[in-house]
């Protein structure tokens, strides 16, 4: 009876210099596949005396099973190596300085609008959307703002048709507000507006907040009276405000507001141009027609209105000179105002 002494030392031989997962199939294919040695083994069974086919058989297969045995050992040995391998390539060292992320921070405009938001929040206005497309009605002619009126052209329109238009102030949002209120209305409409203008102290996109007050017996004193508090709180407890005629088609009568210069305290410098005084805003006694126009009696009501254009408040608080700042993205400028 053969014993295979020799084919075992050859497979441990072969098996003991297997490095790899692709020598270790060349091993199965060598020994333990089809045409393998050992598979070879079976076809001596013919040779064999009948007699003896049992055991040789046997013999056969305990070299099958023997070399399974070391097959298996061996794979698990190189997965083991290859996992320990992954390990070592993928690890991770966690006393490495992390990448750094700057948080974001808000945009001056955001910043400003808010914090006048809330000083109005504080007075008790309400506040109120409304959309930047308009039509002629709300963005002119209701707020008695004629068709061939020439106060149209003080503003450059974007006309989108005859009749649609992107708005040209927050006004708009008066009539809307007095369309679907009855007084006593207090409101405050914040909201991006469009002109056909565009230098260093204009763009053709802005923001601006408009204020509206109806009630029974509204002045222009209250109109100042609200202002005064407004600018205090934006620009410090000791600045004054000023009242100048002016002209607004929804207003009568109009003024224009300046505020005392908060650089100078009123002594003249370049901020206020030597005047002491910087404009910040319109408004005026709301115009009867407009109230007439939203189907409120002005012989028994009576309002005051303001717009105020947010980027001028923050020009002004953070001493910036040019509009084209704010829509740059520049990260320099903007990481500023953290
Ligand atoms: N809508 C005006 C503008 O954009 C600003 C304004 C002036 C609004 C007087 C008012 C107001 O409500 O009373 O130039």
């Amino acid at each position: 009876m053969k014993d295979f002494s020799e084919i075992k030392e050859q497979v441990k031989s072969k098996i003991a210099e297997v490095k790899d997962g692709a020598q270790l199939s060349e091993f199965w294919q060598n020994y333990l596949g089809k045409t393998g040695v050992i598979s070879g083994l079976m076809k001596e069974m013919k040779t064999v005396p009948p007699e003896e086919k049992p055991l040789f058989g046997k013999a056969v297969n305990d070299v099958r099973v023997w070399a399974q045995e070391m097959y298996q050992t061996k794979q698990a040995e190189i997965k083991a190596r290859e996992l320990e391998r992954r390990y070592e390539r993928e690890t991770v060292d966690v006393t490495m300085p992390a990448l750094k992320r700057a948080p974001g921070n808000l945009h001056p405009i955001t910043l400003i609008k808010q914090e006048m938001i809330e000083v109005f929040a504080g007075m008790g206005f309400e506040i109120a959307e409304y959309p930047e497309i308009e039509d002629d009605d709300h963005n002119f002619t209701r707020l008695n703002v004629l068709k061939d009126h020439p106060s149209r052209d003080m503003q450059d329109t974007f006309w989108l048709t005859e009749d649609l238009l992107l708005r040209t102030h927050t006004s708009p949002g008066q009539i809307r507000t007095m369309d679907a209120e009855r007084p006593p209305i207090k409101v405050l409409v914040p909201g991006k507006v469009f002109r056909s203008d565009s230098d260093a102290t204009h763009s053709p996109m802005f923001m601006q907040m408009e204020g509206l007050v109806v009630d029974k017996g509204i002045t222009l004193c209250d109109l100042q009276g609200m202002l005064d508090k407004f600018v205090q709180q934006m620009f410090g407890s000791g600045t004054k405000t000023r009242l100048r005629p002016s002209y607004f088609p929804f207003t009568e009568p109009s003024v224009e507001v300046d505020v005392s210069c908060f650089e100078c305290g009123g002594k003249g410098c370049p901020l206020c141009k030597g005047t002491g005084w910087i404009e910040v805003l319109g408004g005026g006694v709301v115009n009867k027609k407009v109230l007439e126009n939203c189907n409120i009696d002005p012989e028994v009501y009576s309002g005051l209105a303001f717009g105020i254009g947010v980027e001028r408040i923050t020009m002004l608080k953070y001493g910036i000179s040019n509009m084209g700042l704010f829509f740059e993205n520049n990260l320099d400028m903007l990481r500023q105002f953290k």
